[in-house]
């Protein structure tokens, strides 16, 4: 308990999935958590879930993809709670899923808007609040995509390698300001996200056997496997790691 008490942390992306592990287990280790998503309904359920168990939590519609929106819920969340601690930039889509020579600009455009534009913008607008407190920990959700290549998803891959290195660069240019930045690299997560790219639910169980086969451990991840690292990313208990890649993927990079 209390592992993060008092930080106010925006997590991106919130209501679904990864995003929402993390948002119960930080709000459970007594931080204050801004739920940012795009859809409300799934948002005010976990909105409630966690006032359920006593955490404290509100809901901010956003699309990370759009630098207004970015700043004016910023903004409002900083006006909420008077401070900004850490960010967990975890919104991001897989996109299409086709060899590169029949992707379109806009198919590729829209992986690029969400899973880097809305990095960029996120980063943007909350390290001024950083700055203020004079610390800070931003937490970037690329993927085990974003260290070895695969033959799907081109797009999802390049985004994810630049989410890597945009981790990096900021963890160096802010490092003498104590904010400190660092990538996590999931292997595959069971989560609303992977069901999709196997085409549905009725699909989940086929599809399971062949990305448990991937992981050396013998089994996909959990939410709960990846929210772990976050908390401890955002915790002190870090306070020494920046630019660093938590990878967390049971064995599938390590070959
Ligand atoms: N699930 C996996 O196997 C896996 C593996 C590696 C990395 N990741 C990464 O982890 C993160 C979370 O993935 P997930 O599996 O929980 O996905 P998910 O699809 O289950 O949940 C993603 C959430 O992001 C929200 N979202 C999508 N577009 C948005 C936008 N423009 N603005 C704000 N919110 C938006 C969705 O509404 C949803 O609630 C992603 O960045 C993903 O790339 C996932």
């Amino acid at each position: 308990m209390n592992r993060v008490k008092d930080k106010v942390v925006i997590v991106t992306g919130a209501a679904l999935g990864i995003g929402k592990a993390a948002s119960l287990m930080l709000a459970k280790e007594g931080a204050k958590i801004a739920v940012t998503d795009i859809r409300a309904e799934e948002s005010k359920a976990l909105i409630e879930e966690i006032q359920n168990s006593n955490g404290e939590a509100e809901y901010w519609k956003l699309d990370v993809g759009i630098e207004s929106e970015v700043e004016r819920v910023f903004a409002d969340i900083y006006r909420k709670w008077g401070k900004i601690d850490v960010l967990v930039n975890n919104a991001g889509i897989s996109g299409i899923n086709k060899p590169t020579h029949k992707i379109t600009q806009e198919e590729w455009n829209a992986v690029m808007t969400v899973n880097v534009n809305g990095v960029f913008f996120c980063t943007k607008h909350a390290i001024p609040f950083m700055l203020d407190v004079g610390s800070g920990s931003i937490i970037n959700i690329s993927a085990v995509y974003g260290l070895v290549g695969s033959t799907s998803v081109p797009a999802y891959h390049a985004s994810k390698g630049a989410v890597r290195l945009m981790s990096k660069t900021d963890a160096l240019l802010y490092a003498s300001n104590n904010i400190r930045v660092n990538s996590v690299h999931p292997g595959f997560i069971m989560t609303p996200m992977v069901e999709e790219h196997f085409g549905g639910k009725e699909y989940v169980e086929k599809g399971r056997k062949f990305l448990d086969y991937l992981h050396p451990l013998g089994h996909m991840g959990e939410p709960d496997d990846i929210a772990y690292g976050i908390l401890y990313l955002a915790s002190e208990e870090s306070k020494f790691v920046t630019g660093a890649e938590l990878v967390i993927d049971g064995g599938y990079t390590a070959r």
